[in-house]
């Protein structure tokens, strides 16, 4: 049955907090591929971490390092992808992951991520609006811009690791029967 996933990417992605590491660790471990994390592709290309390259030089700057990474990845297969959350703002981005990829957009609501990312203190956009009401307003303005880009969208809420990485692997099975 995973024999019909060879040859693609399978590429997670979705607002902060959605969950996007932990299950594309969980779908890769089951499938027994290679993971790609840009953010921490960027972190090891520049030595530096996220937060410190948004303070220090912008988001601008950090925006295009993480291009220049997504045009590199983008070119493998068989790997799983998983995307820092504003990796998909960039359309040019987008369509490079399409090439060889499945895009799978996890969503949880604006409490959920609010419950996972609030003791987190590297998510530079979050940071001096660790809040429900600024998550939710955020969430809202990237909408259309996942799901204009993604082919299987999964809701992560009040699912275990388990349900949603089996639902994430079923999903892009069906969804390359139907559409590739
Ligand atoms: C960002 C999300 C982060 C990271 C950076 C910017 C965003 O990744 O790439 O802080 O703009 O949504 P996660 O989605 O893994 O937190």
């Amino acid at each position: 049955m995973y024999n019909d996933l060879k040859h693609y990417n399978l590429v997670f992605i979705g607002f902060m907090g959605v969950g996007k590491t932990t299950i594309s660790s969980k779908v890769s471990k089951i499938l027994n591929r290679e993971i790609i994390d840009t953010d921490k592709k960027i972190i090891e290309k520049t030595n530096i971490e996220i937060s410190d390259i948004f303070n220090q030089f912008g988001e601008e700057y950090f925006r295009n390092i993480e291009s220049n990474i997504i045009s590199e990845i983008s070119t493998k297969k068989d790997v799983i992808i998983s995307c820092g959350g504003g990796s998909v703002i960039r359309e040019k981005n987008v369509s490079l992951l399409k090439e060889n990829g499945i895009i799978i957009r996890l969503t949880a609501n604006p409490h959920t991520i609010f419950n996972r990312v609030r003791k987190s203190n590297s998510r530079p956009i979050l940071k001096n609006n660790m809040n429900e009401q600024f998550i939710s307003s955020l969430m809202k303005k990237r909408d259309l811009i996942y799901k204009n880009a993604a082919d299987i969208t999964i809701s992560t809420d009040y699912k275990s690791i388990k349900e949603i990485s089996k639902e994430c692997i079923e999903k892009s099975i069906q969804f390359i029967k139907y559409n590739k």
